[in-house]
């Protein structure tokens, strides 16, 4: 299994390095792991004024997997828009074709007090959405700046889906519903808006084939609201570019801590760049109080979905579930009281839970 290891920037390198304990655990027990680290971002700025060099791309592109830290930085916050470390990481979703984002938010019953909802509300919450990732509004044509007859500027968008890359996101959110509560809900603006009229009625299309799942469909306004009245109605939810980056913020925040959370981006040939959903944290990079959870939660989404070994993602689950368990807290998911690890601490920790099962 080959897997690329892109670290990127701030505590990107420092929970990427807790990842690869974890790697190194499984392949002293024998599994056949070759990993191959490159620059992205603003460390690939910094390397070569690219934040997606060609000899990474290329690399990415023969992996099974890529393995993704973090990106950004104040530092690089003044370069044109083409230099910014970001522009690496959607040129990058975007060559391999990285459509079908899953974002799981997940309580942990360790962790329900962490959230800043009430218990009740969210105790046992635990949500997948899948997200459509290359196209939409963030990439329809025509775009941009202009100035109208009235001599006003005036800026706009076009919103675009066809027909296929609908449909191949849909069978993706009725696949993972199959795989978990068979509730699959669709969320668009078809009230409002054309393009997602062409959404509900292509996933009503393709509902008939799986005819184990009870799909629903939902406006994403009343979506917002129903996220945070009644989290656990939902499975699975799938939605467009816009909607699905927005319901995934909010539906992240339920659980509490930005730290904890991975997610996978997919692509049809299986492979799958796997990254926490938080970013490259300047703030506290350097000082060893990141968490690695989200890094480590996302190697485990990467043996459940690019490499086919969905029993070494439950052990890796179940080593993280028994380190918060033993209390074991980075300041991020402490509480008043409660004694704090280090980034390295917490790696540590797994490592050795994953060693015991
Ligand atoms: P951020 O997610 O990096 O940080 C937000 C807050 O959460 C900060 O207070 C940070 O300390 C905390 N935090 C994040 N991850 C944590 C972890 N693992 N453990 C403990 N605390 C954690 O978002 P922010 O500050 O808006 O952006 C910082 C940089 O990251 C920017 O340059 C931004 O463009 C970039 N970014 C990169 C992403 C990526 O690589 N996919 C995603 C989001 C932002
Ligand atoms: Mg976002």
């Amino acid at each position: 299994m080959k897997i690329a290891v892109l670290p990127g920037d701030g505590i990107g390198p420092e929970i990427v390095a807790e990842a690869i304990k974890i790697l190194e655990v499984l392949r002293a027990e024998g599994i056949s792991l070759e990993l191959d680290v490159a620059p992205v971002g603003g460390a690939a700025v910094d390397q070569t004024g690219d934040p997606l060099p060609p000899s990474t791309l290329t690399l990415c592109e023969q992996a099974d997997a890529v393995l993704f830290g973090a990106i950004g930085g104040p530092r690089y916050d003044t370069l044109p828009r083409e230099q910014r470390p970001e522009r690496g990481l959607l040129r990058l979703r975007k060559a391999m074709d990285l459509f079908a984002n899953l974002r799981p938010a997940q309580v942990f019953p360790e962790l329900v007090a962490a959230s800043t909802l009430r218990p009740e509300v969210v105790s046992g919450l635990d949500i997948l959405i899948v997200r459509e990732l290359t196209g939409d509004i963030y990439f329809g044509e025509p775009r941009g700046i202009r100035t109208n007859g009235a001599g006003e500027r005036e800026g706009f968008n076009t919103m675009v889906y066809s027909e296929s890359e609908i449909r191949r996101v849909a069978h993706w959110g009725f696949q993972a519903a199959m795989r978990r509560q068979r509730r699959l809900c669709s969320v668009d603006k078809m009230n409002v808006l054309e393009c997602t009229q062409l959404w509900r009625d292509v996933v009503t299309e393709i509902a008939p084939e799986y005819p184990e799942v009870t799909l629903s469909h939902m406006l994403v306004d009343n979506a917002a609201m129903q996220l945070v009245r009644h989290p656990r109605q939902f499975d699975v939810i799938v939605t467009g570019n816009l909607f699905g980056d927005i319901l995934s913020d909010e539906a992240s925040m339920l659980t509490g801590s930005i730290g904890m959370l991975p997610s996978a981006s997919l692509n049809a040939r299986g492979q799958g760049l796997y990254e926490p959903i938080h970013g490259s944290a300047p703030d506290i990079a350097g000082q060893g109080k990141a968490n690695p959870l989200a890094q480590i939660l996302s190697v485990a989404m990467m043996f459940r979905y690019s490499l086919h070994r969905s029993d070494l993602a439950e052990r890796i689950e179940e080593a993280v579930r028994s380190v918060l368990a033993q209390g074991i807290r980075t300041a991020d998911i402490a509480q008043a009281g409660e004694g704090i690890v280090s980034t390295g601490q917490m790696g540590d920790a797994v490592a050795t839970a994953l060693r015991a099962h």
